[in-house]
């Protein structure tokens, strides 16, 4: 990895999003949705997508509740370069867990994959999810999207199963990874 690479991930700072942080939330999250899976969707499952799931108010309501962590790494110029969503919450019916908490989003803006970032904010995803008492941290992952598939190996996920995940009218099937804490 490059010098600029190395000084630019040392000045990556995780920190805890704020209601101030809502806008560039959502534009992070619906930027990097469209960019991620845009070719596996029709224009309207997508357009429908986004509407719901990616609006300054919703994003707003996430940040305020206090059953979710939403953490932000900001480059050195405050820039959000990526963000993760750390709740409890069960895995689907038929998988087992003790203590399960939930990595409900994982983002890490393009320019920066491949830079170790993402690395950085799953160390800071975990801790996070200790905090709130978690014994196994479980994701739910689209089938093709082999980059994110690989990268959650990396970190010690293995396959567990399969949900739904509905984009706009399409049920799609995740599959469902989980790691010890
Ligand atoms: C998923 C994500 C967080 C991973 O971060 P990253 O910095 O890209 O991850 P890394 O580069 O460390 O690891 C990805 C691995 O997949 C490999 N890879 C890349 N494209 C691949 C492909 N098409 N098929 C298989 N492996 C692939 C890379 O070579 C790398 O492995 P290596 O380190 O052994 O070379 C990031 O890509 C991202 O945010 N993507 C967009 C949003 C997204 O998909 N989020 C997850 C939703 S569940």
């Amino acid at each position: 990895m490059n010098a600029d690479v190395v000084s630019q991930l040392a000045a990556v700072q995780i920190r805890r999003a704020t209601v101030a942080d809502a806008e560039a939330l959502t534009q992070i999250g619906a930027r990097t949705f469209f960019e991620t899976f845009a070719a596996d969707n029709t224009p309207e499952d997508m357009r429908l997508f986004l509407e719901s799931t990616w609006r300054p108010e919703l994003q707003r309501a996430e940040i305020l509740d206090e059953g979710m962590d939403t953490l932000l790494a900001c480059d050195a110029t405050g820039a959000l370069a990526g963000f993760a969503q750390v709740r409890v919450a069960h895995p689907p019916a038929g998988i087992e867990t003790q203590a399960p908490v939930e990595l409900k989003r994982f983002y890490v803006d393009k320019p920066w994959h491949g830079t170790g970032l993402a690395r950085t904010l799953m160390e800071a995803a975990e801790q996070a999810a200790r905090a709130r008492g978690g014994r196994e941290f479980w994701l739910g992952v689209f089938q093709r999207n082999e980059r994110a598939l690989a990268f959650y190996r990396k970190c010690g996920f293995r396959s567990v199963g399969t949900q739904v995940f509905v984009v706009g009218t399409d049920p799609q099937k995740d599959y469902v990874m989980l790691k010890g804490l």
